[in-house]
């Protein structure tokens, strides 16, 4: 039997013109995985980027050198502009950050190229570690261009934070419930690719593979490509349309016609019009 949602691994980045698999994980540096998707074909950027901060925890900053590839708000800037550049018409992105990135992730999603930039908050239910003022929530904002779909919602979500005694926790890990709920806010769909450039152990790509989008994540590090292979075969199984038990002798299992039709982004990735599908679910 076809097993169209098995991730595919790789460090050798090739555009996904006619995607035969809907979900893709590269061990690459994002930019270089962004430069190689065509104008007009992102849906959604979601992500939590590898910024340094230096208050994440009680003023230690001990994630600053939690990840190896910490980034700084103006470089992650050139990263979200080459998404911004891809993106369809009724594109937008969701940005994450915690109290002290704010001012920097605002001016990075300005210089990114969007129009509109407006922070949404996450409550995560209980506080983060360290001493004084321990922060609750976290932000994500919303970057918008003129054309951007309108998400449904309000600008308050709250969704229990991944606990530390989590197993296989990657840091910062984010959890599923939260990307589910951003995938559903964004109307995500089969047309849409939803792209995460940091993507992590895959966290915020889970609600767009469980709803049967093309889902593309990069990060740097092996183990969060591990990580996020597992845990987005799994999501993408979820949405797998299931081959109905032929009354009569009959046509094979649907799948290789449904992935043959392709999504709208990659059909016509010049037009980047709202489909059909999209508006119904609203
Ligand atoms: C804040 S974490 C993302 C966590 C993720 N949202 C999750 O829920 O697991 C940022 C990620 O960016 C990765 N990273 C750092 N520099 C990168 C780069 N240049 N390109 C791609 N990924 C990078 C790190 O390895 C880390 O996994």
């Amino acid at each position: 039997m076809t097993r169209p949602n098995t991730a595919r691994v790789t460090d050798k980045v090739a555009a996904p013109k006619a995607p035969a698999d809907r979900l893709r994980l590269y061990k690459l540096p994002a930019d270089q995985v962004l430069r190689t998707l065509p104008a007009r074909s992102i849906s959604l950027i979601i992500t939590d980027p590898p910024y340094a901060s230096v208050n994440r925890s009680g003023g230690t900053g001990h994630l600053k050198r939690w990840f190896s590839g910490s980034m700084e708000w103006p470089q992650i800037a050139s990263t979200l502009a080459l998404g911004r550049a891809r993106l369809r018409a009724d594109g937008l992105a969701l940005v994450m950050t915690n109290s002290a990135g704010l001012d920097g992730a605002l001016a990075a999603m300005r210089t990114a190229g969007f129009s509109d930039v407006r922070p949404m908050v996450w409550d995560r239910r209980y506080p983060g570690l360290g001493s004084g003022l321990r922060h609750q929530v976290e932000y994500i904002l919303v970057g918008r261009l003129p054309g951007s779909r309108t998400m449904s919602g309000t600008d308050l979500v709250s969704v229990g934070a991944v606990g530390p005694g989590t197993a296989n926790r990657w840091p910062t890990q984010k959890p599923d419930g939260l990307g589910r709920v951003l995938a559903r806010m964004a109307g995500i769909g089969r047309d849409d690719l939803v792209v995460d450039p940091f993507c992590g152990s895959g966290a915020l790509l889970v609600g767009a593979a469980e709803r049967g989008a093309i889902v593309i994540g990069s990060d740097i590090s092996a183990k969060a490509i591990a990580l996020a292979s597992k845990r987005l075969a799994a999501a993408a199984g979820k949405s797998a349309p299931k081959a109905v038990a032929p009354a009569r002798k009959a046509a094979k299992p649907s799948l290789e016609g449904r992935r043959t039709a392709g999504p709208a982004a990659y059909r016509n990735s010049a037009r980047g019009s709202e489909p059909k599908s999209r508006r119904a679910r609203r």
